[in-house]
């Protein structure tokens, strides 16, 4: 129901990561000449212009078996030279074993990727069950810049997860239950008094129709915030309102199912608009009801006292080194708080699918709080000895005045000015970019593709940096198509596409178009053709960047990260891009070349794809 983990239904594959490959090569290597095949660790090399990769395990054995590193690295090379892997072993001094892959290696890897399913990403990596908790706007206030981060981030990790086989349920945790509603309907109650929610005496039913829209709510909430914080007395009539509305006084309810109706509507299409999809949409108010026996249990369990009136939970550490405050559960007047109804959730969360992990993405400057919050989840037993709670905390989003980010305007940095900043300029750059290429763009397919464009240079503008480091969101350099920006990686895409539609065209006697490339046809003349030896040292760069591919997406998913797809697939395109430029594909005449070549771009393509999926963005047939 939120996507069966695919190696549970898929076929299974048992290629090992390119590195492993090697290794295993080198192990018995070792093995082979006298010593200990644990020392035949490959790793990539430091040292490109020397060799691909290197093996440092000759100096580690020195000690081992009293001999000169370079001797034990001349017997291992000795041992090698029948290999079917590798195509230079030098051993050099001190003893480094510097190595270089075959060509026939490397072009037998990449078709076993071609065919394995997941281009042969070990299968056996994801299994867990994750609750991700992402998003977390507030309803009835307008969704901010600092939300987009949460969302963006969210979903791309969400993917990752999926990808590696995890069952993933993402759940927006939307802000609905606290002062905000209160503020909103004391506002509403100074502007329109006779709406029948706020007559004590009515008993009829409420009306369908809400008394507000979404523009005049968004409109409502900042005057009704701004009046608060001025006026003490209205501060306490809107505290009041939202007292109300927690202990059920009907109208008062009606009028939040109202405010919850009109802004997830809104949501739901700023979300949609973002390529962001929740499993569920649940929110704060959702687990209030759970509160009470939650407290009780932390009570009797003698996890809970009460310190100032206030109910606390300790969850200071003895390896602390920095002060960790006691958890409160209830303050001095009874009232729950943020981190009342994130316990609660968790508990939930574990009733309801008993996850083996539970992942929260916000602002880092929540760290400290979710510290608190699983201390306490753990020390209370809301959870289990071995599940896992992972806070992501993220960066700030500054201008390039390095400040929080404001839009051109001046005014509150909402999400959709933001988005609709980025569309126009994409809009000039494709105009512009079809102008220089000499090809009519219509005004609609330039808007269509501005849209697909723009949200690849924001999601590739953020998600390529450590999602904890702040970073810069400079528009022009986001918006461009080249360097490290997503609009260069699509433009890359767009390229393979073209060149793959114009092959499968001139195979099928002009049968086909490039909008075909999806078509049996084309998939006809496309599939089945095998990448052979590379020919040259970028055609050979370019496969090595290929096979990394699964030793990337493990550690994407091991470590949650987002920004090592995106490096990955700047690598990978500017591979591509060094070969394309060296390399006259579509005029070739040797029909068995030119057939490799075609293999190995639609491979590169597929991968690309695959990578910008777990993205969250797509690429368009031209641009
Ligand atoms: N609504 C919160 C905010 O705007 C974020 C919620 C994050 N999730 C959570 N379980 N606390 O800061």
């Amino acid at each position: 129901m939120y996507g069966i983990p695919q190696h549970r239904i898929g076929k299974e594959s048992d290629m090992q990561k390119i590195l492993d490959c090697i290794s295993a090569e080198m192990q018995s290597a070792f093995e082979k000449a006298g010593y200990d095949g644990a020392l035949g660790r490959v790793t990539v090399s430091n040292r490109p212009d020397l060799c691909e990769y290197q093996c440092n395990g000759a100096m580690a054995g020195a000690k081992q078996y009293h001999k000169a590193p370079l001797m034990i690295a001349q017997d291992v090379a000795a041992a090698l030279t029948d290999s079917t892997i590798f195509s230079e072993v030098s051993a050099v001094a001190p003893g480094f074993l510097n190595l270089k892959v075959k060509e026939s290696f490397l072009a037998d890897y990449l078709n076993q990727m071609a065919a394995a399913d997941r281009f042969g990403m070990e299968l056996e990596k994801g299994n867990k069950k994750v609750v991700i908790d992402y998003g977390g706007p507030n309803v009835a206030k307008p969704l901010h810049v600092g939300h987009l981060r949460s969302a963006i981030i969210g979903e791309s990790i969400k993917r990752i997860l999926r990808y590696a086989g995890d069952e993933v349920i993402g759940d927006i945790h939307m802000g609905d239950w606290g002062l905000q509603m209160g503020l909103v309907i004391y506002e509403l109650s100074l502007r329109q008094p006779d709406l029948v929610y706020f007559d004590e005496n009515y008993t009829g039913e409420y009306p369908e129709e809400a008394p507000f829209t979404i523009s005049e709510l968004e409109e409502i909430y900042p005057t009704a915030s701004g009046k608060s914080k001025e006026d003490p007395a209205y501060k306490e009539k809107a505290m009041e309102a939202t007292f109300k509305l927690q202990s059920g006084v009907p109208g008062y309810r009606a009028l939040w199912q109202h405010m919850m109706k009109v802004s997830v509507a809104d949501l739901k299409r700023n979300y949609d608009n973002l390529d962001v999809h929740f499993d569920l949409w649940r929110g704060e108010s959702d687990v209030q009801d759970m509160i009470p026996g939650m407290v009780q249990y932390m009570k009797d369990g003698g996890f809970a006292y009460y310190s100032d009136g206030a109910l606390v939970v300790d969850v200071k550490e003895e390896t602390d080194t920095k002060e960790v405050p006691p958890c409160m559960i209830l303050k001095s007047d009874g009232a729950s708080l943020y981190n009342t109804t994130d316990l609660a959730t968790i508990s939930e969360r574990m009733e309801e699918f008993n996850p083996d992990q539970l992942v929260y993405l916000t602002d880092k400057r929540q760290n400290l709080y979710f510290e608190q919050v699983f201390r306490c989840a753990r020390k209370t037993k809301l959870v289990e000895a071995d599940t896992d709670l992972v806070h992501i905390g993220f960066g700030t989003m500054n201008g390039t005045d390095g400040k929080p980010y404001k839009t051109r305007s001046g005014g509150v940095p909402r999400l959709e000015s933001l988005i609709a900043e980025i569309n126009e300029e994409m809009l000039r750059k494709i105009k512009e970019n079809a102008a220089s290429k000499g090809y009519d763009i219509d005004e609609k397919e330039a808007e269509e593709t501005a849209k697909i464009v723009g949200l690849a240079a924001i999601k590739y503008g953020d998600l390529s940096n450590q999602a904890s480091k702040d970073y810069i969101f400079d528009l022009d350099r986001f918006t461009s198509f080249e360097g490290d920006t997503g609009p260069y990686i699509l433009y890359t895409i767009v390229r393979i596409k073209s060149i793959l539609a114009k092959y499968a065209s001139k195979k099928t006697a002009g049968e086909l178009q490039a909008a075909d490339l999806q078509s049996e046809a084309a998939q006809a003349v496309l599939s089945g053709l095998k990448v052979s030896e590379a020919k040259s040292t970028g055609e050979k760069e370019l496969m090595m960047q290929v096979a990394r591919f699964g030793t990337m997406m493990e550690a994407a998913y091991e470590e949650c990260a987002p920004h090592r797809v995106c490096a990955y697939i700047y690598d990978l395109s500017n591979a591509f891009n060094g070969f394309y430029h060296d390399t006259k594909i579509l005029t070739e005449e040797d029909d068995t070349k030119q057939a490799s070549w075609i293999a190995l771009l639609k491979l590169v393509k597929e991968i690309l794809e695959t990578c910008i999926q777990v993205l969250g963005f797509e690429a368009p047939d031209r641009m």
